[in-house]
């Protein structure tokens, strides 16, 4: 049974994130109610902890968990994306559950949902949502948050947010490490802030995960350059990436690469776990959806789909092997490159993940016209620096960025970007040369190489696709020495147009 109307918030959803995201918020000192559809759960969860500092209060039915919250309630949910957050949602109505209340969906929700249900709810409830970055340690400890809806309705949620949020260090902009259970980090800045109304919140949640992508894709690919253009092993891969921790690079997903690498298998000790896993790699779709969204707006963000088509690639395994007997390609290798080749690949790292993070910001920046709203890029970059799976050091030098200049059209101009590739661009040219002449894929290293090469270009060869659009179907074309929006065509002499059957 639970207690009526004590807890200050309520959370429905009790597999690992959620449960890790109740005791956070507990652990701030905030009685929480908790639902899962199973009731065993519920109940395991609250026996296994009994002394949170703020109050879990377990409850077996929905009409219970309503009960047990405060008004106006703050509900988050955490359920697979999709059908189940509107089938939770319906039932929270049918449980009582009214219009002052605010239920708020924390789970990768596709940012149209979030604005369709802000709508289709509006007469019952207040329905809010939020991207939650950090997997399940960031949940526990402190995760980054990225919330959007209604202003109102963040205004009861600001407190327990900034709370459990990762925290960063004011002066340096690092996160701010040691939470342990039941003692969490106070003080620093909360990696968390309002983007905007409605999908606001779960849109960048996406573009986050798109970068994420990206950068996962990267590191993967230094790393196979690394082993097979110069023979390294998988302890010698974990300490560069170790030492690359300790540049411009300084990451989580850099130091969890170094973990990775040092891993053995478990199964077969002589081995490392790199080895025994197999190369296929999975994806649930948020990766997807950003390239998705990049070309319904038209913004060339090449390097991020480039990193969905690879793990779509990845997954062929069985076509690859069987390719990989047929199809020939040049003997890779190359161990005479040493210890400059390792620093180049680092700066080519570095130059593409520049590229990737330009291309996830130009993305948003669009994406604000077309559903109006107004980001505060600085803000989105800060609040990316701890606690989620891209927080580095690198997000500090956009907060600057941004600060520099609130309207910067794309990273790539501003003068610490501009002067980092600079100064890499001549090694990762080389890197990007020396994978096409030994035949190893490094899809996100060319297409970021081919994305800043495009955008330096004056006259891209773009004209003669009008010219031959114009041939075929008479599609027209802009001149360089006229208006932009000023439209021509010519009857060109001897066309051969396609043959239209009567
Ligand atoms: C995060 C992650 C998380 C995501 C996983 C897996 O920010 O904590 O982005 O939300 O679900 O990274 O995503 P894929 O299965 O698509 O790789």
């Amino acid at each position: 049974m639970s207690e009526s109307g004590v807890a200050q918030v309520g959370l429905i959803g009790l597999a690992v994130m959620g449960k890790n995201l109740a005791l956070n918020i507990a652990d701030h000192g905030f009685d929480i109610a908790v639902f899962n559809r199973t009731t065993a759960i519920t109940q395991e969860f609250i026996r296994e902890n009994p002394n949170t500092p703020g109050k879990l209060v377990g409850c077996d039915t929905l009409a219970d968990f309503v009960l047990a919250i405060k008004k106006p309630r703050v509900i988050i949910i955490l359920v697979k994306a999709g059908a189940a957050v509107d089938a939770v949602t319906q039932q929270l109505i049918d449980a009582g559950v009214d219009k002052s209340d605010i239920v708020i969906d924390a789970g990768n929700s596709l940012w149209t949902d979030t604005i369709r249900c802000e709508k289709q709810y509006a007469e019952k409830l207040k329905f809010f949502g939020s991207g939650v970055s950090g997997g399940e340690l960031g949940a526990r400890f402190g995760p980054s948050l990225m919330p959007g809806g209604d202003p109102e309705s963040w205004k009861h949620l600001k407190p327990i947010w900034e709370a459990i949020a990762a925290k960063v260090d004011p002066k340096t902009g690092k996160p701010i490490p040691g939470a342990e259970p039941g003692k969490p980090v106070t003080g620093g800045v909360p990696c968390t802030a309002y983007l905007g109304p409605d999908g606001a919140g779960h849109y960048v949640k996406m573009v986050h995960n798109g970068i994420e992508y990206v950068d996962m894709q990267l590191i993967s690919e230094a790393y196979f350059l690394l082993r097979h253009l110069l023979g390294l092993t998988p302890p010698d891969l974990a300490e560069i990436f170790s030492q690359w921790n300790l540049t411009e690079l300084d990451s989580y997903l850099i130091e969890i690469t170094a973990d990775v690498l040092q891993q053995r298998d478990p199964a077969k000790p002589r081995k490392y776990l790199v080895d025994s896993i197999l190369d296929a790699a999975g994806q649930k779709g948020t990766g997807k959806w950003t390239s998705t969204s990049a070309l319904d707006m038209g913004v060339p963000a090449n390097s991020i789909a480039e990193a969905v088509f690879a793990r779509c690639m990845s997954a062929l395994k069985e076509e690859r092997v069987a390719a990989s007997k047929k199809l020939r390609g040049p003997k890779a290798g190359n161990k005479k490159h040493g210890k400059k080749m390792i620093e180049a690949i680092r700066q080519a790292l570095f130059c593409s993940k520049i590229c990737a993070y330009a291309q996830g910001f130009q993305l948003m920046f669009q994406a604000q016209q077309e559903y109006h709203w107004k980001f505060d890029f600085g803000t989105i970059a800060s609040i990316w620096r701890g606690g989620c799976i891209i927080r580095a050091g690198f997000l500090q030098k956009i907060t600057d960025a941004y600060t520099r200049d609130p309207k910067l059209v794309n990273l790539l101009m501003d003068p610490y970007f501009r002067k980092q590739i600079q100064n890499g661009q001549d090694q990762w040219r080389q890197v990007v040369a020396l994978a096409a002449q030994n035949g190893i894929a490094a899809p996100a290293f060319m297409s970021a190489l081919a994305y800043y090469d495009s955008y330096r270009t004056a006259v891209l060869p773009a004209s003669l696709i009008q010219a031959q659009r114009d041939y075929f179907g008479a599609h027209t074309y802009e001149r360089v020495d006229q208006a932009r929006g000023k439209f021509f065509h010519i009857d060109w002499p001897d066309a051969k147009r396609p043959q239209i059957e009567a």
